[in-house]
C-alpha cells in the first residue's frame, strides 16, 4: 500500500518527502506575494468528497499546481504588514520533524517522555529571559507555564487564572454574578483575545475599557477606574506591544497602581510581540517592570522566525497552575503530565520542538540581531516618513510596526481631512490586496496621539518587519509603489 509507510515503500515515500519539501522552498524563495486570486466561485470544487483516492505523489502534484498560486507568501520581501516570515531553517526542520515524531503532549510516561522535559526546558528558556525566577522542576505543577497554539489560547488560560484566583472555586460553583468578574483593557487598542476569553469563561461582557494616551493607558484615568469599580476587577490587562502599533505600556507604573488599589487584582502582561525584546542587551530595558506582572502571554511564531503555531503563557508563580488543573482517568495522575495543566487542550503534538530547533540554532546572540534589525528597519522606515511631504506617521515606533498614512501633501493637515484620508487609504489597501505584489495591513484605530485630532477613527496602513530579508531599498520601493496607485486612484 502506496499510502501507509512502511518498509516496503521507503524509496516512494522518500520521494514524497522530498518532493514536499521542494514545494515549500519553491514556494518560499519564488514568485510575488501572491500569484492569484481565489474566487469563491470555485469554491464548490474544493468542497467534493474524495471518493477514489490518487497516490500522495500526484495529491503533492495537484497541491503545487492548483492550490500554491493562491497561497500568500510571507516570505516574499513586499510582505510587510503582519509577522512572522517563519524563516528560521533550524525552526522550520524542528517543524517537519515534530510531525514525524509524533508525540503527544497529554501524557509524559507512555506519550512524549522526553518530549514533556525538552518542553519545561523552552519554558524554562523563556521565563529566564522575561525576568521570572527560576524553581526547581518536581512536577508539572513547577514548570512555570504551558504551551498553546496561540495568543489567543493563552490568554484566555490567564483570564481563567485571573478568575480562579479572584474568586477561589469558580470552577466547581460557576459564576454567579458575572459583573463581579470585570477585566480592565486599555480603549482602543486591546486584542479581541481579552473579550472574547471573558465571555467564553462565563464572566460577560464585562470587560472595561480606559482612556489611552499615545496608545498607553491613561494613568490617572486608570486610577479612576480601578478605585471607582474596588472588589469587583479581577484583572488588569497591559500590552507589551498592542496588535495595531506594537506599543509598549508603562509597565512598572500599572502594577504599582494596581497592586496599591487591590493585591488580590491578577495583573495580566500580553507580550505576544513584546516579549521579543528580552532577547536584545540594547532593547530589553523598554520592557522592564515585566517580570511584576502575575502572567505574560508570548506568541513565538508572531516573532522568533518560526512557523506557526506556537505561544506560550508564562506564570510567576507556578503554584498558580494548580487553580486550573484538571483531574481525569484519561489523563494519567502523573507527575509530568501537561494535559492536567493546559485548559482547552486535550491531545497536544510537539509544537515546542520547532522553537527548540530554533533556540539551539540562533541562540540568544543571534536572536539579539534579528530583532535588533526588525526594529531597526522599522525606524527607516519611520525615518523616510518623517522626511516625505506626502505620508504621515500615526504612531511612534516602539518595536517593529509602523503606522502611516497617504496623505498627498501634509503641510497644513486637519481634522477635516480625515474622511477622504480615511477612504483613500482603504482604497490603496484594496487595491494592494487585488494587485498582490505587495502586502500591508489596515485597521480602524484612534488617533491616540492626536495626529488629526485626538481619538478621531483613522484607517490607516501599516507595516510591520517580520521579515528578516527586507532591506531598505524594499521599503523604498513600496512607498514609491503607494504614490503611484495613490496618483491612479485620485485620477479616476
Ligand atoms: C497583542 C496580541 N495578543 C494576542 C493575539 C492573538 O494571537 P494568536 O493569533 O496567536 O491567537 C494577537 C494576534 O495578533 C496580538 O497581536
Amino acid at each position: 500500500m502506496k499510502e501507509i509507510l512502511n518498509v516496503d515503500n521507503e524509496e516512494y515515500a522518500r520521494k514524497c518527502f522530498e518532493k514536499a519539501v521542494e514545494i515549500g522552498i519553491d514556494f518560499k524563495l519564488n514568485g510575488s506575494v501572491k500569484e492569484k486570486n481565489f474566487n469563491v466561485t470555485d469554491l464548490e470544487k474544493l468542497l467534493l468528497l474524495p471518493s477514489d483516492g490518487s497516490n500522495p505523489m500526484e495529491v503533492l502534484t495537484e497541491f503545487n499546481d492548483e492550490i500554491v498560486p493562491y497561497c500568500t507568501n510571507f516570505s516574499n520581501e513586499n510582505f510587510m504588514g503582519f509577522p512572522d516570515a517563519g524563516n528560521s531553517i533550524a525552526g522550520i526542520s524542528g517543524a517537519i520533524v515534530s510531525d514525524f515524531m509524533q508525540q503527544n503532549l497529554i501524557n509524559s510516561t507512555f506519550c512524549a517522555p522526553i518530549a514533556t522535559f525538552m518542553e519545561f526546558a523552552v519554558i524554562k528558556w523563556l521565563r529566564e529571559l522575561v525576568g521570572y525566577e527560576i524553581v526547581p522542576i518536581k512536577s508539572v505543577f513547577d514548570s512555570g507555564g504551558i504551551i498553546t497554539y496561540g495568543g489567543t489560547g493563552s490568554n484566555t488560560t490567564a483570564m481563567l487564572l485571573a478568575r480562579e484566583n479572584f474568586r477561589k472555586n469558580t470552577m466547581f460553583t460557576g459564576v454567579n454574578n458575572p459583573e463581579d468578574f470585570k477585566v480592565i483593557i486599555p480603549k482602543g487598542i486591546g486584542h479581541y483575545s481579552i473579550k472574547s476569553a471573558c465571555m467564553w469563561i462565563g464572566c460577560g461582557d464585562n470587560v472595561i475599557e480606559v482612556e489611552t494616551k499615545d496608545f498607553k493607558y491613561d494613568l490617572d484615568e486608570l486610577k479612576r477606574t480601578l478605585v471607582e469599580n474596588k472588589g469587583h476587577v479581577m484583572c488588569v490587562v497591559a500590552y507589551v506591544g498592542d496588535s495595531r502599533t506594537m506599543t509598549i505600556d508603562n509597565l512598572e507604573e500599572i502594577y504599582k497602581i494596581v497592586k496599591d488599589v487591590d493585591e488580590n487584582i491578577w495583573l495580566h502582561a500580553d507580550a505576544c510581540h513584546g516579549f521579543s525584546l528580552a532577547f536584545s542587551s540594547k532593547l530589553k530595558d523598554k520592557i522592564r517592570g515585566i517580570n511584576l506582572f502575575d502572567s505574560i502571554s508570548t506568541d513565538p511564531h508572531k516573532v522568533l522566525a518560526i512557523p506557526y503555531c506556537i505561544s506560550a503563557l508564562l506564570l510567576k508563580n507556578p503554584e498558580k497552575l494548580k487553580l486550573v488543573s484538571s483531574t481525569s482517568d484519561l489523563i494519567m495522575q502523573e507527575d509530568f503530565a501537561y494535559g492536567q495543566v493546559t485548559p482547552f487542550i486535550g491531545s497536544k503534538s510537539w509544537i515546542s520542538l520547532k522553537l527548540w530547533f530554533a533556540m539551539k540554532s540562533i541562540g540568544i546572540n543571534g536572536y539579539e540581531k534579528i530583532i535588533d534589525r526588525r526594529c531597526e528597519m522599522a525606524k527607516y522606515l519611520e525615518n523616510q516618513i518623517n522626511n516625505s511631504e506626502d505620508f504621515v506617521m500615526i504612531n511612534d515606533v516602539n518595536i517593529n510596526s509602523v503606522v502611516f498614512m497617504y496623505v498627498g501633501d501634509k503641510s497644513n493637515l486637519n481634522s477635516s481631512m480625515v474622511d477622504k484620508l480615511n477612504e483613500l487609504n482603504l482604497a490603496l489597501y484594496e487595491r494592494l490586496l487585488k494587485e498582490g505584489k505587495y502586502y500591508l495591513h489596515k485597521f480602524s484605530l484612534p488617533d491616540s496621539k492626536g495626529v488629526f485630532e485626538k481619538d478621531v477613527n483613522l484607517i490607516p496602513l501599516r507595516y510591520m518587519s517580520g521579515n528578516d530579508n527586507i532591506t531598505g531599498e524594499d521599503i523604498n520601493n513600496m512607498l514609491d509603489h503607494i504614490r503611484i496607485l495613490a496618483k491612479e486612484i485620485v485620477d479616476e
